[in-house]
């Protein structure tokens, strides 16, 4: 009886180290692929409708079934439409979570900025080169007092997050950090993940839209409503001339 008791233990003292020791591997791969994955963001178009080009380079011994999270902090200054994005989710291999409602109409403002996570590759393997295109929109901007013609909105480019179900104990990850965020896209749950610190840090990618100039705005006005009203009278008169009414 005691014998048994005795194999049962060793068995089970024998699959936890080997689980311990499997994770410490997974976990020093991980560490690994962190220092040689890498992220980088270019703009593309013009004027009020943009493009964010994203471009993902994991190192190049990843292993399989690890997951890709990017986190973009957008300022006020633009928006995304959900619309555009439902519509291009046929398309796209990447799916979009959006922290708060989106209101298309409302000037830079009246409104404040938001955060998205894009999973950029949500199903089967991943693969070591991502790209993901975000479209993105300018809001119009409150006119300018001091005759600016343009604002400048700054885009951060986004933090790059990796998770395996392989390394679940993150110990020692210096320099990278470990945030929650939600696994999928559904948010139906949160997961750590190991934020990437890159080498060497991107700054912010200025934008440039135009704004309308304050002073202009009583001369536009007026001049809309004069013209308005010539066309009435002129059209008034040329229907009393012939006896429209
Ligand atoms: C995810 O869900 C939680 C709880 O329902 C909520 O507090 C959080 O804002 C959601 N996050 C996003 C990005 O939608
Ligand atoms: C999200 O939920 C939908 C159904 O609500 C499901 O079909 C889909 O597989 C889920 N996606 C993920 C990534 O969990």
């Amino acid at each position: 009886m005691y014998f048994i008791l005795y194999i049962i233990c060793i068995a089970t003292c024998h699959c936890l180290i080997e689980k311990d020791e499997k994770n410490e591997n997974h976990c020093g791969l991980l560490k690994q692929w962190l220092g040689s994955s890498s992220v980088s963001v270019e703009i593309s178009k013009k004027g009020f409708h943009r493009e964010v080009i994203t471009t993902v380079e994991l190192s190049p011994n990843v292993l399989s079934g690890v997951r890709v999270l990017l986190v973009y902090t957008w300022p006020r200054g633009v928006y995304i439409d959900p619309y555009q994005l439902a519509s291009m989710r046929d398309q796209s291999d990447w799916q979009i979570l959006i922290d708060s409602a989106i209101d298309l109409e409302v000037p830079a403002h009246k409104t404040s900025g938001f955060v998205s996570y894009v999973y950029p590759s949500p199903d089967g393997p991943t693969p070591r080169l991502l790209k993901v295109t975000i479209p993105i929109h300018g809001r119009y901007h409150e006119p300018s007092s001091d005759g600016e013609l343009f604002t400048s909105v700054d885009i951060q480019p986004p933090e790059l997050l990796l998770r395996t179900e392989k390394c679940l104990q993150f110990n020692n990850l210096e320099p990278h950090t470990v945030v929650d965020a939600p696994c999928t896209v559904n948010n139906s749950s949160m997961c750590p993940w190991v934020k990437i610190q890159s080498q060497q840090e991107h700054g912010p990618m200025s934008l440039q839209f135009p704004v309308g100039d304050r002073f202009l705005m009583i001369p536009v006005c007026g001049g809309t409503l004069l013209v308005t009203m010539i066309c009435c009278v002129a059209l008034s008169k040329y229907m009393w001339k012939h006896k429209i009414i």
